[in-house]
């Protein structure tokens, strides 16, 4: 088995990517397997042709790979790749087409609306802010509707803080989904389907000091992590269907990543699900992984090797 590990990429969390996709490469390396890292570039698509892989590992996050694009490439190339299909990373990338798929399916989600930048021109900051607080009350979330890595999102305690919240969500995408906060415990929950049907691997809980944002994520030591979570069984037992309900529901294949909120009642909430997680040093998939007691260059030579079937 040769593979292609592809990272790096086009988008704000290039870094990241190329952090986790190194990781990759490393771990399959170890397993035994050919590995060639390459970066997205003009040269990949001549490069895939001549020489073509058993399979990809895409290992890119946000824009221009977890939204499918890569995938795009990948199926024109006839080339196999580890993960969903174009239209499912599409859909599962895009917050708020996810979110009605999941409350479709039955998933409960923070209450929420999507707002396009027009609206806070048209409107006007004072008149925008009056309108998302009426509706949803306070806190609020503001995201971009599609990103990754926390950029462009912000907790709103205060009303006065929305439009400066709405501009920074709005470097990253020209639409903001705006969420009531859901006060709880945060999770993780990775998703794992090695042919014998998806399957939650043990929560991971995340205990941020303040915001779970950029720096947090990747800053070895800022987040404290409880692998498993400190959940009844019954509650984390809850947690892993719903992850792989959210992962069911929005047509994904062999990897995901859940992240919701438990309320104190037992409620998950789901706020995304991820088609290629991060796999860095500080991310929570590898962790759970471990705790599951997976080799993780193993498990990426299971999913390349199954992919390389399809
Ligand atoms: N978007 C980052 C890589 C994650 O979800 O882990
Ligand atoms: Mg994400």
């Amino acid at each position: 088995l040769n593979v292609i590990v592809i990272a790096g990429g086009l988008s704000p969390e290039r870094e990241v990517s190329l952090r986790s996709g190194a990781r990759v490469a490393d771990a399959l390396r170890r397993a035994g397997v050919e590995v060639e890292l390459r970066d997205v570039g003009k040269d990949l698509l001549p490069a895939l042709a001549q020489d073509p892989p058993g399979v990809v590992f895409p290992v890119l996050h946000g824009i221009a790979g977890e939204d499918g694009t890569i995938k795009e490439v990948l199926e024109l190339a006839g080339v196999p790749y580890v993960g969903a299909r174009p239209q499912a990373c599409r859909t599962a990338f895009d917050k708020t087409t996810a979110k009605a798929i999941l409350e479709q399916a039955g998933l409960k989600t923070p209450e929420s609306v999507t707002l396009p930048k027009q609206a806070f021109h048209d409107l006007g900051a004072a008149a925008l802010t009056a309108q998302v607080v009426e509706w949803l009350g306070l806190e609020l979330f503001v995201k971009p509707r599609a990103c990754g890595s926390a950029f462009g999102v912000s907790r709103v305690e205060l009303a006065e803080d929305l439009p400066q919240a709405l501009m920074a969500c709005f470097a990253y995408h020209d639409e903001a989904l705006i969420e009531r906060r859901v006060t709880g415990t945060e999770i993780a929950v990775a998703v794992a389907d090695l042919g014998d049907g998806p399957r939650a691997l043990p929560v991971v809980e995340i205990v941020a000091d303040g915001l779970y944002d950029y720096t947090a994520r990747y800053t070895p030591g800022a987040v404290e992590f409880h692998c498993p979570a400190r959940l009844s069984a019954e509650v984390a037992q809850e947690a892993a269907r719903v992850a792989v309900a959210a992962h069911e529901a929005l047509g994904l294949l062999d990897l995901s990543r859940t992240d919701a909120i438990v309320t104190e009642d037992g409620e998950v909430f789901v706020l995304e699900t991820n088609v290629a997680p991060g796999m860095t040093e500080t991310s929570t998939y590898p962790m759970a992984l471990a705790e599951a007691g997976l080799d993780f260059g193993g498990f990426c030579r299971d999913l390349a090797a199954q992919a390389a079937m399809r």
